[in-house]
């Protein structure tokens, strides 16, 4: 496949909108990097995506709005959240902020966490992509993983143009770095990824910023800074069977309390991690999951079941 070059306008958006609805992916502009897009609340779109990024891990990614409302029905902002977003929406600022009970993006896309990142983009191109299509959009930088983010259209080509299905051609990005991503669930709004929007201008709005890489004594990343999703269950991997009480969260053709894929389809399997993990949290105190291959997704699925099985306090 090779991605078809659109140059925006009312039916080219529109054609991009309908490839998104029926879980294609689709490179779009915003003011600070092309992102490559996804439907947010599709399990097997955001599989997809990461297939495409080949991302060795499965970060959660920012959901898009067109609107503050459209953001409200996702996340419950506090009115510090809030006094953000109407100062800096539209524009290069992400809010991490607790998922609203009714929220539509899946749980692949937030990686098992009940928080989500929201960001409202300034760009007229994503703006119209996201009000044709009429709800969030994921979209991590159109990038390979690992490789810088693109600025042009051209990069995105030349980088995943044969792994995607059109890219939304707008220029060169004029700010050229990541939003800025402030996590405001706590009491005091914290600083988790600087970028394009300085924290001055947020710490005018908002009082000063925790700076969780500076204030925790351990050094740290901004990889770790983030919370990964925990099952309260004690997992046990690659496990041919269970025993006693155990849930199966099975892989390929067999018995299982829950198949991640009967057809061994690592990227069915992706779609299915996190909600069946959700599921047999509910409803066991010890998961069994099958051995995964780790080849493709499979790296990045064990990759998350090995920091769910760790992860305990
Ligand atoms: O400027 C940008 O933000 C670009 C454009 C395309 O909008 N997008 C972007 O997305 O940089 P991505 O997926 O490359 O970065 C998402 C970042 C990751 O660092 C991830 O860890 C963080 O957002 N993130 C997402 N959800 C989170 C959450 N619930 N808690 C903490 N961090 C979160
Ligand atoms: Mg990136």
């Amino acid at each position: 496949m090779t991605a078809r070059l659109l140059s925006p306008s009312a039916d080219t958006i529109a054609l991009a909108a309908d490839t998104l609805k029926r879980g294609g992916l689709v490179a779009m502009p915003t003011e600070t990097v092309y992102g490559l897009a996804a439907d947010a609340s599709s399990d097997q779109a955001v599989a997809s995506l990461y297939d495409a990024k080949g991302r060795p891990r499965f970060n959660p990614l920012i959901a898009h709005v067109a609107s503050l409302e459209a953001a409200t029905k996702q996340a419950i902002l506090s009115d510090t959240a809030r006094r953000l977003a109407e100062a800096f929406w539209p524009g290069p600022l992400t809010l991490v902020l607790p998922v609203a009970k009714h929220g539509t993006v899946c749980d692949l896309a937030r990686a098992g966490l009940d928080t989500i990142a929201i960001r409202m983009p300034a760009h007229p191109v994503a703006r119209d992509l996201l009000r044709a299509f009429g709800g969030p959009l994921v979209a991590p930088s159109a990038n390979p993983s690992g490789r810088v983010s693109p600025t042009t259209a051209a990069h995105v080509m030349a980088d995943i143009g044969d792994r995607i299905d059109a890219v939304l051609d707008g220029g060169s990005c004029a700010l050229g770095l990541e939003s800025t991503i402030i996590d405001c669930t706590g009491d005091t709004p914290a600083l988790l990824r600087s970028g394009a929007l300085a924290v001055d201008d947020i710490e005018a709005v908002c009082g000063l910023l925790r700076r969780p890489e500076a204030d925790e004594t351990a050094p740290t990343s901004p990889g770790q800074l983030l919370r990964h999703y925990a099952p309260k269950a004690a997992l046990r991997l690659n496990a041919a069977a269970p025993v006693e009480d155990e849930a199966y969260l099975g892989f390929g053709p067999g018995e299982g309390t829950l198949n991640l894929s009967e057809d061994a389809d690592l990227h069915e399997a992706a779609a299915n991690l996190f909600a069946m993990l959700r599921r047999l949290d509910a409803t066991h105190e010890r998961i069994a999951v099958a051995r995964i291959p780790s080849s493709g997704l499979g790296e990045a699925i064990n990759d998350r079941l090995q920091r769910a099985a760790r992860v305990r306090d």
